[in-house]
């Protein structure tokens, strides 16, 4: 047993290289606005088991925030630091509010011989000192941790920070929504858009509709692959596919989030991509079905009878329970991918566009403007409830809601057109930010099959999000930046994480930062942050390290 002792030491010794300590390193993963290192003495603080974090009292927020720190440490140090809101006479890391700055997400970061101060503009911007913080240490068990002193000073440049996550195409487990919220607010993201109904599967218990999820979460089986000698061949598995979050399951999401500043926006698709709705309510259609869960993927000609009345009551009563559950005050109306099909087909469709005095014009056919019609319909409907809009950039086709928020996905032209109209644009390019596209151009080398496209770590990193083309007035319209994951080729969660990592790191790195472009630097500081993937024993693409 002795000469166990003795042997750990000599290792301990031989991993840390001096028994005075392992040195943290501030050049992380978004990289803060300004590191001043030497300004507060050259006297390092030395992080020990008995460093105490301490907070204000009374702050319930900073009370999480002290124990979402001590978490970390012990995640990437072991050391199990305690929290308290007094000083006593050990050193400390103070959590405080009340710096000054214009955006509310500031934070700034003190390091004294004496201790640390983590101060934010309000609880979220300490919560990001704190991860900036756990970000910088060395991930190990060392005797002690040197934390040279340094004065950081940081704030985000784009305040709508966003992630989609698409459960229904393959349904993802509470416990895996979480892990994905965690991996959000490790890279400083704080909307997650959640693509909760699709052709697919309809994954949220509501409960004046309860078929929605009694037939609409379930699919008789999957499409497997795509093609075969070049020729499209669908292939399927013949294995069941379901799942659902029940309105309980969504509250505790809703407030996991939220102790992470992180909104849920949640999407309901319509008046496209509602299959699964439709194999519920079939009369909700405009043929009247019957209908199936689709078991492919792809885009349906099935979409809502925007004719029927019914459809606007099953609207606004959906609606009414989202409120209830997100009190995100963006919502996410879809819109994309609604062919017009049916609708020039259907006498009620017909019948309402003449009611409504629709017409077309050499711009577009009355049903693009039937469509624009039920999106403002809902967009009045839950401005009434004192909540926004927000939907795909195909919403500009037609005539865009007063005060609509366009999601930009077909590119940048849809925002930039809507930025020039005067709406708030959040991009979400598919030729950038789209991530259920390949990372290599070597698909048959990759480890998972994926939807096509290409968009590796380096383009990510080099994207702007503010287009060239628009002048400061309609830059301002850009209000932030998302990636995407959406999953019909994505079936369990390890995917989604190498999908998504480290990619995000370049997506965090555009959110945070906008700026100076330095991708040599970039990728250095990339590569100590996937040390922190690996202790958390998340997946991730290594393309970018070789
Ligand atoms: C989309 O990718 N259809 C928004
Ligand atoms: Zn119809």
């Amino acid at each position: 047993m002795k000469n166990y002792f003795a042997l750990s030491f000599f290792l301990l010794f031989l991993f840390t290289g001096n028994v005075k300590g392992q040195k943290v390193d501030y050049q992380i993963v978004p990289l803060p606005k300004e590191i001043k290192e030497g300004t507060t003495g050259n006297t390092p603080f030395v992080l020990m088991q008995s460093t105490r974090i301490v907070y204000p009292k009374h702050n319930k927020q900073m009370q999480r925030n002290a124990e979402f720190l001590s978490e970390y440490v012990k995640d990437v140090t072991g050391y199990g630091l305690k929290i308290g809101t007094r000083k006593i006479k050990s050193p400390a890391i103070s959590l405080t509010l009340g710096l000054q700055s214009s955006n509310p997400e500031a934070y700034s970061i003190n390091i004294s011989e004496a201790g640390i101060q983590i101060q934010g503009a309000s609880e979220a911007g300490v919560f990001y000192g704190i991860q900036a913080l756990r970000k910088s240490m060395p991930i190990g068990k060392y005797a002690q941790i040197e934390f040279p002193s340094v004065e950081i000073n940081d704030y985000p440049e784009f305040g709508y920070r966003g992630a989609l996550l698409d459960i229904s195409r393959h349904f993802f487990t509470k416990e895996e929504v979480k892990e994905y919220i965690d991996m959000m607010a490790l890279h400083n993201m704080n909307r997650f858009h959640w693509h909760l109904t699709d052709d697919q599967g309809w994954r949220i218990e509501i409960k004046k509709y309860p078929e929605l999820t009694s037939i609409g979460s379930q699919r008789k089986e999957s499409q497997n692959g795509y093609y075969e000698n070049h020729e499209r061949v669908l292939k399927f598995d013949g294995i069941p596919h379901g799942g659902f979050f029940t309105q309980d399951d969504i509250k505790e999401v809703v407030a996991y989030a939220a102790e992470r500043y992180i909104t849920i926006i949640p999407e309901i698709d319509l008046p496209g991509h509602m299959v699964s709705a439709l194999a519920s309510y079939p009369e909700l259609g405009c043929t009247g079905g019957p209908y199936n869960v689709w078991t492919h993927w792809g885009i349906s000609e099935d979409v809502l009878c925007a004719g029927n009345e019914k459809t606007y009551q099953f609207l606004t009563d959906v609606f009414d329970e989202i409120m209830e559950l997100f009190p995100s005050t963006y919502i996410h109306i879809g819109g994309d991918e609604c062919p017009k099909t049916r609708w020039a087909q259907c006498p009620k469709c017909q019948a309402k566009i003449k009611a409504e005095g629709i017409k077309s014009d050499d711009k577009h056919t009355k049903e693009e403007y039937l469509q624009s019609y039920v999106m403002k319909y809902m967009s009045d409907y839950l401005s009434e409830h004192g909540r926004k809009i927000i939907g795909w950039d195909e919403i500009l086709e037609g005539e865009a809601a007063p005060g609509a928020t366009i999601m930009s996905w077909r590119g940048e032209a849809g925002g930039i057109e809507a930025a020039r109209l005067g709406h708030d644009v959040i991009m979400v390019p598919n030729n950038y930010l789209y991530l259920d596209y390949y990372q290599s151009k070597d698909y048959e080398s990759e480890p998972y099959y994926a939807i096509g496209g290409y968009n590796p770590v380096d383009k990510i990193y080099n994207y702007n999000p503010l287009p060239a083309s628009l002048n400061e007035t309609e830059k301002a319209h850009i209000i932030g930046v998302q990636a995407n994951l959406w999953t019909e080729y994505i079936k369990d969660f390890k995917q989604v994480e190498y999908m998504i990592l480290p990619r995000w790191g370049a997506v965090a790195e555009i959110q945070w930062t906008g700026g100076a472009k330095d991708y040599p630097a970039f990728l250095k500081r990339l590569d100590k942050f996937v040390k922190l993937y690996q202790a958390k024993g998340y997946t991730y693409a290594k393309h970018a390290f070789q």
